[in-house]
C-alpha cells in the first residue's frame, strides 16, 4: 500500500482499503486487537464484587470479556470464557462473591484465579495457570475504562500529550450527561469516518453553522506519536475556554480541542465538558459511532452543544457519499493537502505501520 512519509509526495490509502472485506479482516487483528479501545465508564463498577460482562467490538472482534472488582477494590479485565469447555461465565452484570460457570460448576476468584471444580480430584497436573482466566490489559483514564487484547503500543505514551495539554481542566469533575449522547449508524468504512474527522479542511464546505463559529484561518493541527490534536479557534462573540495563564494555549480563544487517539477514539473538549466519539466498525462498510457527553460539574451547556448533532449528520452524508465513490473503477487513491490534511496522512501512516507489524 505504502503511504510515503513526505506528505508533499504521498498518496492516500487505496480505495480497496475501505471496500475489501479481506483487508478488513487484517485490520481487525492488526489494528483493533492490538490497540486501546474504550469499553465503558468507570461508573459501571462501584463496589467490591461488582462484575460487568461485555463483548469487545461486537460482530468484529467478538471477544467475551468481563470487568470485575475484587474485595480490595482492584479492578481486572478477564476473559469471560470458562477454561473447562468454553462456556460464557458471567451472563449479566451484578454483584458476585466469585465467578461461577453454569455448565459444570467451575468457579474463579474475582481476580480470575481458578478456585474450585467438582469431580476433578483425580485429574493430574490440575489446576495449572492455564486454568485461570486470562488477564486482559486494562487502563482507567478520565473516568473511562480502555482495554487492549494484545497491546503493541504503550498507553501512557499514547495519552501523555493529551493529558499534559489539558491538565488545567477540571477533569475530575466530568460527569456523564444525557444531552449530546446518542448512537449513529453509518454506511461506510470506519476509517472513512476517521479520515473525515481528522481534517478541518471540509468545514467551510460541509458545516455552515460550525464554520460561522470558528475562525477558520486560525485552525491548528498538531501530531502526536499515536494521536493528534486539532484546535478550533472561536470567532468573536462565540463560546470559548477561559484558559489560565502559564498554560500552553493561554491567550487563545479556543472553541474546542479535538483530540484523536489511534485508532478510533475522539475526545472533543468544549467549555462545558467532553464529547467522546467512539468509532466502532460493524463490518467493512458499516460503522457505529457512539457520542457520549460528560459535563464539567457546575458548568452549564453552551451553544457549542447545539452544533454537535447537525455537524454529525453533515459528516455522515459526506462519508457515505465517499463510500459510494470509492467503489468506482476510476478511483484508486488520492493526494493530501500538505497544510490541511496532516492528520489524515498521519492516520494512514499509522494504519500501515500496524498492518506491517
Ligand atoms: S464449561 Fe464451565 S464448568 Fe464446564
Ligand atoms: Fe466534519
Amino acid at each position: 500500500m505504502t503511504v510515503a512519509e513526505n506528505i508533499q509526495l504521498a498518496h492516500t490509502l487505496p480505495g480497496s482499503f475501505y471496500r475489501d472485506p479481506a483487508l478488513f479482516e487484517q485490520v481487525k487483528e492488526k489494528v483493533f486487537a492490538t490497540s486501546w479501545l474504550y469499553i465503558a465508564d468507570a461508573t459501571v463498577l462501584s463496589n467490591p464484587g461488582d462484575v460487568f460482562p461485555f463483548t469487545l467490538l461486537e460482530n468484529v472482534l467478538d471477544e467475551p470479556l468481563v470487568l470485575s472488582m475484587d474485595k480490595h477494590g482492584q479492578v481486572k479485565c478477564l476473559s469471560n470464557v470458562c477454561t473447562h469447555r468454553g462456556k460464557i461465565i458471567v451472563e449479566k452484570p451484578g454483584n458476585y462473591r466469585q465467578l461461577c460457570c453454569g455448565y459444570h460448576g467451575r468457579c474463579f476468584r474475582l481476580d480470575g484465579r481458578f478456585k474450585s471444580m467438582p469431580e476433578f480430584k483425580e485429574a493430574k497436573n490440575f489446576p495449572t495457570a492455564g486454568d485461570d482466566l486470562a488477564n486482559i490489559s486494562l487502563k482507567k483514564w478520565l473516568g473511562l475504562y480502555l482495554v487492549s487484547l494484545h497491546p503493541n503500543f504503550n498507553f501512557e505514551e499514547a495519552t501523555r500529550p493529551i493529558a499534559e495539554r489539558i491538565a488545567w481542566m477540571p477533569l475530575d469533575s466530568l460527569e456523564y450527561a444525557q444531552e449530546g449522547t446518542k448512537d449513529y449508524y453509518i454506511n461506510a468504512n470506519w476509517a472513512l469516518y476517521c479520515d473525515n474527522y481528522l481534517e478541518g479542511f471540509h468545514v467551510p464546505f460541509v458545516h455552515p453553522a460550525l464554520n460561522k463559529a470558528l475562525d477558520f484561518g486560525k485552525y491548528e493541527y498538531e501530531l502526536f506519536r499515536y494521536g493528534n490534536l486539532q484546535i478550533g479557534i472561536a470567532e468573536e462573540g462565540e463560546p470559548h475556554f477561559d484558559i489560565p495563564p502559564g498554560t500552553p494555549d493561554a491567550g487563545k480563544m479556543v472553541y474546542a480541542y479535538y483530540f484523536w487517539l489511534f485508532p478510533n477514539l475522539m475526545l472533543n473538549f468544549y467549555p462545558w465538558g467532553l464529547s467522546l466519539n467512539v468509532v466502532q466498525p460493524l463490518s467493512h462498510d458499516k460503522t457505529k459511532v457512539s457520542f457520549r457527553s460528560y459535563r464539567f460539574r457546575d458548568k452549564p451547556f453552551d451553544r457549542t452543544v447545539n452544533n454537535l448533532e447537525n455537524t454529525e449528520l453533515e459528516d455522515e452524508a459526506v462519508v457515505e457519499s465517499v463510500q459510494k465513490g470509492i467503489q468506482s473503477r476510476f478511483y484508486s487513491r488520492g493526494r493530501f493537502s500538505p497544510t490541511m490534511e496532516k492528520g489524515v496522512h498521519h492516520f494512514h501512516r499509522l494504519v500501515e505501520e500496524m498492518l506491517e507489524k
